[in-house]
């Protein structure tokens, strides 16, 4: 089976006479549509927000998209919050979910005036003596919750109670109501359990979840909550015969749940948020290499200009990232190919045993599915440097939105003036 993609082996060819190969690109309209059906869908819940996880693509120009299409940001850590800032997101359209926080991480959270989702009990004393000379807590705060055995998770992010993440049950019903004590007054609560989920109905259960505790907050503590964040984790179709999470499905089936639980005990308003990345730039960020090498050995091996550094997902999870070769879309996929870069690492491969079209050296592959976890997660082994990322927008044109790495940069923290001297 076949993905479509966005640009045709002539855009490419086009694209890489200005722009070599390995790099990056976006697909500004893929991204757009997709974020407005999201959005969309979930409109049924007046207040919902979608705060982008930063971590998935942390580029400004792919946030500055997400943000005029309505995304907040959801970010984990300083540099992330100060990618935020930069595009002008602030304020409560920042969710800092962080965890092993910094105290110089929740001072700029604070600053920004983003929502503070505190990731363990402990932190709460932590985040007022951190911000003890700046207004001490902030006046809305949020617990992310770790159900531990009272749910499964999935197969990619595991079982719960082996997460670090969250506070216990227990911890939650404590931790709100220290917090009441120290006079905060603005609640919300946040949840994310499951990653690469296809199955819509998980995010049913979590949201089914966190309003029956809002129920119970409110019972035992008297708390009404501002927000409950199911949190990330809906899954990309990667593989080509697998299906998208019906949006519309899930928001009609939580909304049935907001009437019965929320609604009936007079919780409503209770706005809902999530904080969705994969699927939000995953589909719509392809890898594009050249095929510098054929090798025959064992096995057939097609081996690129690109590496894991590049897209480390499949050498990490064994995931399964589609490929297409450029201008052979429509040949017969009757080759059966080790797809490689050149890390001196067994496992940098992108495709193990896959059938291909016939593959020469100077053919170009686009691997699809790499708009999230894919750039962000590059690393230098091998001194391999990372590529530029290219945004493709509306109009066909090509914007580079990220220059590739030089050798200069990957020596730029070396002193090698000290290393004269150095004996
Ligand atoms: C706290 C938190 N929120 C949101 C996300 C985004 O999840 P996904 O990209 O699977 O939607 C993650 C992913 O690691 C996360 O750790």
């Amino acid at each position: 089976m076949k993905k479509t993609l966005p640009f045709t082996a002539q855009q490419i060819t086009e694209i890489k006479a200005q722009h070599p190969t390995p790099f990056h690109i976006y697909d500004e309209k893929g991204l757009r549509e997709h974020a407005q059906k999201f959005k969309q869908a979930f409109s049924i819940f007046p207040g919902f927000k979608e705060y982008f996880a930063v971590k998935a693509t942390p580029n400004p120009f792919i946030m500055k998209i997400l943000d005029e299409e309505g995304f907040g940001a959801d970010c984990s850590s300083l540099a992330e919050l100060l990618l935020s800032e930069k595009i002008g997101v602030t304020g409560e359209d920042i969710m800092f979910t962080s965890n092993d926080t910094e105290q110089k991480e929740y001072i700029k959270a604070n600053e920004l005036g983003a929502i503070i989702n505190l990731d363990d009990i402990a932190h709460i004393d932590y985040l007022e003596q951190t911000l003890k000379t700046q207004g001490g807590l902030p006046e809305l705060l949020c617990f992310r919750y770790n159900p531990g055995p009272l749910r499964e998770g999935n197969a990619i992010i595991g079982d719960p109670k082996e997460a670090k993440y969250g506070f216990t049950r227990e911890q939650l019903f404590e931790g709100y109501k220290i917090c009441q004590e120290k006079g905060i007054k603005r609640f919300g609560l946040h949840t994310m359990i499951i990653s690469n989920e296809l199955n819509p109905d998980f995010f049913v259960e979590t949201a089914t979840m966190l309003f029956e505790l809002s129920v119970e907050l409110n019972e035992k503590l008297s708390i009404k909550l501002e927000f409950v964040n199911l949190g990330g984790g809906i899954g990309v179709p990667y593989l080509p015969d697998q299906n998208p999470v019906d949006y519309d499905y899930v928001a009609q089936q939580v909304m049935l749940q907001y009437q019965k639980l929320i609604v009936a005990n007079d919780l409503d308003p209770l706005k809902i948020y999530m904080e969705c990345g994969r699927v939000i730039a995953g589909p719509y960020g392809y890898l594009i290499t050249d095929v510098i090498h054929m090798k025959h050995t064992y096995k057939d091996y097609v081996g690129t200009n690109a590496t894991m550094a590049n897209l480390m997902r499949p050498a990490l999870y064994g995931a399964y990232h589609h490929i297409s070769v450029m201008g052979k879309e429509v040949q017969a996929e009757d080759h059966c190919y080790d797809v490689t870069g050149s890390l001196c690492e067994n496992n940098d491969k992108f495709a193990i045993d896959r059938l291909l079209p016939e593959i020469s050296a100077g053919d170009t592959l686009a691997i699809h599915d790499a708009g999230a976890h894919g750039h962000s997660m590059g690393f230098n082994y091998n001194g391999k440097l990372r590529s530029a990322e290219l945004l493709l927008r509306e109009d066909n044109s090509v914007l580079e939105i990220r220059r590739s790495e030089t050798l200069e940069d990957y020596f730029v923290t070396l002193d090698f003036e000290q290393l004269k001297t150095f004996k």
